[in-house]
């Protein structure tokens, strides 16, 4: 079949609708018509190099290039077909994508670790993960798909690993969300930072990821939560959603933070700018307090090794500095369990939504993200 998909062609090229032909699913593959599909930082991080593989790094992966690429990985959508050997998913059920791929068998699955799953070592480029051939091409030519899912794509094809089925009664729309940011970021402060009663949270940076961790912070009973982002606007509705406090800059919040802590500091520093550079890593430690926790979220360009940080200070604080891929917990956990959140009324995911785009618009969403319009668009597809 022909799908019209949204292809990134080349390092800072735009997204560009592309007919792309898509073979039948199959082993374990299921096809899904979509519904949403988010506008994530990460796929931007493809666009601008950070997130581009180097040559011999691509070649584990079978491909010389990650380009061209189908873009996007938040979704959310209907199945409308399923391959061979399909267990977990039949067709009409609905499903949330998944970056990160839960096999449900691996050591990393088996011992309640999804984030880690074994199958993840593959969504970076290249063929199917389930058989290893490519069903996606354009012009005779090979088409990756962004962490083997593709979303920004009338139909997806998806291994079932990568695929969380949902309840049928939610919102799609707020489904595709929590799919990746607001799930990333809940984790982060919930199951990363383990923020508890009472503790005070700096979130650095306030789009999508950064309003899970927000919510996530202010549900596990922070006491004072200081949103920063150099955009007002972006402060505004941080404060909207559960922030006590803004700041334009991490400084800014230096400043502020001692007053509200009797000069202790922040318990817990989460970093969700949209893009992490070694040199942000200091401050965010001078924010945080004795054993306090920095959490960095936020994709680094692919080849960043080098982070400012005072290692004296590290030990004799006592403090700790966590990486964290889908906020440390399990997509087959995590979605459903936030979309129940949601229902009751207790998660803001609805408000999020500053501007809903076409297919046809995926670079227009990308130049309002860049400009600060953004908190989250959504790619909405014709029903
Ligand atoms: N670890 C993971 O598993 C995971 C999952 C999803 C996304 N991410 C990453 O998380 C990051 C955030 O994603 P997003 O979609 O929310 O991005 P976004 O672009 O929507 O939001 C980033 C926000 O950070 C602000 N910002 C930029 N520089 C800042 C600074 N120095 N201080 C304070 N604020 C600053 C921007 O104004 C913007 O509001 C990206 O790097 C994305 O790739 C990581
Ligand atoms: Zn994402
Ligand atoms: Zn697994």
């Amino acid at each position: 079949m022909k799908i019209r998909a949204a292809v990134c062609s080349g390092l800072h090229e735009p997204w560009k609708v592309e007919e792309v032909d898509v073979e039948p699913p199959g082993p374990h593959e299921v096809l899904v018509k979509m519904a949403y599909a988010g506008l994530c930082h990460s796929d931007e991080h493809l666009r601008t190099g950070d997130m581009s593989a180097a040559p011999e790094v691509l070649q584990v992966f079978g491909v010389e290039s990650m380009f061209p690429m189908i873009g996007g990985h938040e979704g959310a959508g209907v199945v409308t077909e399923v391959g061979p050997g399909v267990e977990s998913l039949a067709v009409g059920d609905h499903v949330a994508s998944s970056f990160i791929p839960a096999c449900g068998r691996c050591f990393w699955c088996a011992s309640g670790r999804q984030y880690l799953c074994d199958m993840g070592m593959a969504i970076l480029a290249g063929p199917m993960m389930s058989d290893g051939q490519w069903r996606h091409s354009l012009d005779g030519q090979h088409v990756n798909r962004m962490t083997q899912l593709g979303t920004f794509s009338e139909s997806v094809l998806a291994n079932e690993a990568s695929l969380v089925k949902i309840d049928p009664g939610v919102s799609l729309k707020a489904a595709a969300l929590i799919s990746c940011g607001i799930s990333t970021g809940f984790g982060s402060a919930v199951d990363r930072a383990k923020v508890k009663p009472g503790e005070t949270v700096v979130v650095v940076g306030c789009g999508g990821v950064g309003s899970g961790a927000i919510q996530g912070a202010k549900i596990a009973g922070a006491r004072y939560v200081i949103a920063v982002d150099p955009l007002p606007f972006k402060v505004e509705k941080a404060k909207q959603i559960g922030a006590t406090h803004g700041a334009a800059s991490i400084l800014e919040a230096n400043l502020m933070i001692p007053e509200l802590t009797e000069g202790r500091m922040a318990d817990v520093v989460i970093l969700t700018p949209g893009v992490l550079t070694g040199d942000l890593v200091a401050p965010a430690m001078q924010l945080a307090s004795k054993d306090g926790r920095v959490v960095a979220t936020a994709i680094a360009p692919f080849n960043q090794d080098q982070v400012s940080l005072n290692l004296f200070n590290l030990a004799m604080f006592n403090q700790a500095l966590l990486g964290t891929v889908f906020g440390s917990c399990s997509p087959r956990v995590q979605i459903p369990n936030l979309l129940r959140l949601y229902q009751a009324g207790l998660l803001e995911v609805d408000s999020l939504v500053t501007q809903e785009y076409s297919i046809d618009q995926v670079q227009n969403g990308y130049d309002d993200l860049a400009a600060g319009s953004n908190v989250r668009g959504v790619v909405k597809f014709d029903s």
